[in-house]
């Protein structure tokens, strides 16, 4: 195992923060990471995938270990299905773009989100109408405390909006090494619907399309709207959109008639907090070296020589701009690391 000291994070997350960790190593096998596991230096070590979801807030006290487990292979198929399974150190889009070239619908929708396969299930990602729980077969995780494995089927990760029982109950338990997922091999079920992926496809002039398309719009929509966190530090919706009481939905769009909602059950509302942000005079303004973004006030932005704490510090007022203004209060999508 190469341990290094003294690791700068700044190319290991995305708002190219360049925080040190004491200690620093990678593994590319399950069976390297349970040895690492064993090893007392690594005891409480930050797990880092593609640092696409963390705000490293200063130094850390703790070692890193970097999951780089590579390999996609379809493990058993039938007429309709083929189980896909890949490691936790495949970068994501790239298994996106497998699965299209090899013809397997169901993540099509989920094309261009940055980061590691292993994280997916951690916040169970989700975009244009598709969350990856849509899709997931099983995932094995290898216990941080005993080093044993454990698969995790999908009644076992209790998903949810940006969550599961790996932020919650297991957080911090399992270090999530394969991701296997049951994707379609003909008959690919289109989700058109959101976001405005039809318009695209309008645009684009595809009356009939197929999973590429649909991949293409989508990679079009976010590369218009989201910055590129290789030319400006950020990772993604800082916070998540808020679900709400219906009755305060109600109330506040008396006062805003054109706030937009998505109705959750017959008692809650989300509202975007995009909205509840831009609402708030954010968007597009710079503090320093941060602020929310000038296309989509939900993306908390570095513009270069910020540090954890002053982002962090920004987060924290546009959430007391938003609860004084509308009385919702924000809750971060990003992991805060202390
Ligand atoms: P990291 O940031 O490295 O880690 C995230 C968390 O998971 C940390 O707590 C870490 O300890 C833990 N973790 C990482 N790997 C493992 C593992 N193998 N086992 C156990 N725990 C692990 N997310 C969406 O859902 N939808 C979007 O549309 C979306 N768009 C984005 C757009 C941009 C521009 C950016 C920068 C981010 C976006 N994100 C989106 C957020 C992010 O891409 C996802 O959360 C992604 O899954 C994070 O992957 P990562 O490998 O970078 O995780
Ligand atoms: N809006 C504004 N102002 C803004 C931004 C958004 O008014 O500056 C309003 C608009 O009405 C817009 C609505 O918010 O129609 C929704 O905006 P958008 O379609 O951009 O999506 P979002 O709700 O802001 C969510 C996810 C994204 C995901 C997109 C597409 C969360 C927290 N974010 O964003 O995920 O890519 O939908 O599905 O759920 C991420 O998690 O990091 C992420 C980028």
């Amino acid at each position: 195992m190469e341990v290094k000291h003294q690791v700068s994070l700044a190319e290991f997350n995305t708002f190219g923060l360049s925080v040190h960790a004491p200690l620093f190593t990678e593994v590319t096998t399950s069976l390297a990471l349970q040895e690492v596991l064993k090893d007392p230096r690594f005891k409480n070590a930050l797990i880092l995938g593609g640092g696409s979801n963390v705000l490293l807030l200063q130094n850390l006290t703790r070692p890193v270990i970097k999951i780089s487990i590579p390999g996609i292979r379809i493990i058993e198929e039938n007429e309709q299905y083929a189980i896909v399974s890949a490691g936790a150190g495949v970068v994501w889009h790239d298994l996106v773009m497998w699965s299209i070239v090899n013809n397997l619908g169901g993540i099509e929708n989920l094309s261009l989100i940055p980061g590691l396969v292993g994280a997916a299930p951690i916040q169970n990602i989700g975009a244009y109408g598709v969350e990856l729980s849509d899709v997931f077969h099983n995932a094995i995780g290898i216990g941080r405390k005993t080093g044993d494995s454990k698969i995790f089927e999908t009644k076992d990760c209790a998903f949810g909006y940006r969550d599961s029982i790996f932020k919650n109950e297991l957080k911090d338990e399992y270090v999530i090494t394969t991701l296997r997922l049951s994707l379609t091999k003909s008959n690919h079920k289109l989700h058109l619907e959101y976001g405005g992926i039809s318009k695209t496809l309008d645009e684009m002039g595809v009356a009939a399309p197929t999973i590429d398309d649909v991949a293409r719009a989508v990679i079009r929509i976010r590369s218009e709207k989201l910055p590129d966190p290789t030319k400006l530090g950020n990772a993604g919706s800082f916070f998540k959109n808020p679900i709400v009481l219906k009755s305060k939905a109600i109330k506040i769009a008396k006062d805003f008639p054109n706030m937009p909602a998505y109705t959750i059950d017959e008692n809650f509302t989300k509202i975007p907090a995009g909205w509840l942000i831009e609402q708030s005079g954010f968007k597009g303004k710079v503090f320093g070296n941060v602020g929310m973004h000038k296309n989509q006030a939900l993306v908390l932005v570095n513009y270069g020589a910020a540090t954890g704490t002053e982002l962090w510090e920004h987060a924290q007022r546009v959430m007391d701009a938003v609860l004084s203004k509308f009385d919702v209060e924000l809750e971060p999508e990003v992991n805060l690391i202390n």
